[in-house]
């Protein structure tokens, strides 16, 4: 039997990862873990194993690798607004939990395939290109992106000591969320979700601001292969640029209002930059290459309209 460990799996792509793995793979024993219990677990409660509590304490991640697991996704992290709110909270979750883990891997001795989801926010400064590609110099000017980077770097090394089979992905933006966190790129799912459930929507970003989307379809499926593929084609350098699509604030109102009008369900978008969220943003590139990924066979998706019309078909 095979034996997976998803933490952070009360989160927006834990709960879907965790789903996803089950379809493909019903004899693998899940284990699920996070800080905080989720009605978004309730669908396949019955078929996982859920372990509460916090990462930030070494012995959990022990505890949770002491048993067979052959595989872990680590997901749990505090999102970009939040470590910029809460310094030491984003540093015990998003640096020192994923070292815990790491750690905990490195005792288990089994050479786990650990599969890690970094940032777009890994990337930045005033060096840094409209287009990033996987090899652009990483200058993140958020305390979430240094930690992702800080992650990246752990994740080669303790692939190169051998201790884990290490894989990653910078995800773009995951839309379209189900229940806003303290992402600041929550507004390109919020400028989604509000409308279509007939509520209006004040977007805090200008209607030119470009950053890199994905589907939550595509990024569940993207860490999917990443957790299956050979792990020897990803190099030495472990973690690689997500697909993405980058439509404009503007296009995406402009998408979502033709798409409500054909279902009747549309509230209106107005736009009010924010001075706590579109500083941030407008550091963060505005296309994303992703060769490496394609190379890989990634998913990708096709445009915004598409993903808005599958997010309504959900
Ligand atoms: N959603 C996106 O747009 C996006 C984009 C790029 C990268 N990512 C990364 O993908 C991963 C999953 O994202 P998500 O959208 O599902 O995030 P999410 O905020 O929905 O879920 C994260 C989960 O981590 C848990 N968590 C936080 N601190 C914890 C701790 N100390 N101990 C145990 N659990 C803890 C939270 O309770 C939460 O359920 C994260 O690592 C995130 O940084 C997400």
């Amino acid at each position: 039997m095979s034996y997976t460990l998803i933490t952070g799996a009360s989160g927006f792509l834990g709960a879907r990862l965790a789903a996803r793995i089950l379809e493909s793979e019903p004899q693998t024993h899940l284990i699920l873990t996070d800080q905080v219990d989720s009605p978004r677990i309730d669908p396949i409660r019955s078929a996982v194993q859920f372990i509460q509590g916090d990462l930030g304490d070494p012995s959990l991640s022990h505890d949770l690798l002491s048993s067979e697991v052959d595989r872990v996704f680590h997901l749990a992290s505090l999102v970009s607004g939040g470590a910029e709110q809460n310094f030491e909270l984003g540093l015990k979750v998003n640096v020192y939990a994923t070292l815990n883990l790491l750690e905990a891997c490195r005792f288990q001795g089994r050479k786990p395939i650990f599969v890690f989801t970094s940032s777009i926010a890994t990337f930045g400064g005033k060096e840094m290109p409209p287009e990033v590609t996987d090899w652009t110099f990483q200058h993140p000017q958020n305390s979430y992106g240094v930690a992702k980077v800080i992650g990246e770097q752990l994740l080669n090394d303790y692939t190169r000591k051998g201790f884990i089979d290490g894989r990653g992905v910078r995800f773009p933006a995951v839309i379209v969320r189900d229940i806003p966190n303290t992402a600041l790129s929550g507004y390109a799912s919020n400028m989604i979700r509000e409308p279509l459930a007939g509520k209006d929507y004040v977007c805090p970003v200008p209607e030119d601001t470009r950053i890199p989307l994905v589907s939550i379809k595509t990024a569940v499926e993207t860490l999917y292969a990443l957790g299956t593929i050979d792990g020897s084609l990803l190099g030495d350098f472990r973690t690689v640029n997500g697909r993405g699509i980058s439509p404009s604030a503007f296009e995406i109102a402009l998408a979502v209002e033709s798409i409500g009008e054909k279902v009747g369900l549309i509230g209106t978008i107005t736009f009010k930059p924010d001075p706590s969220v579109e500083p941030i943003i407008a550091t963060w590139p505005k296309f994303m290459r992703a060769d490496r990924a394609e190379a890989l066979g990634l998913p990708g998706d096709r445009d915004i309209q598409s993903i808005i019309e599958e997010y309504l078909a959900l």
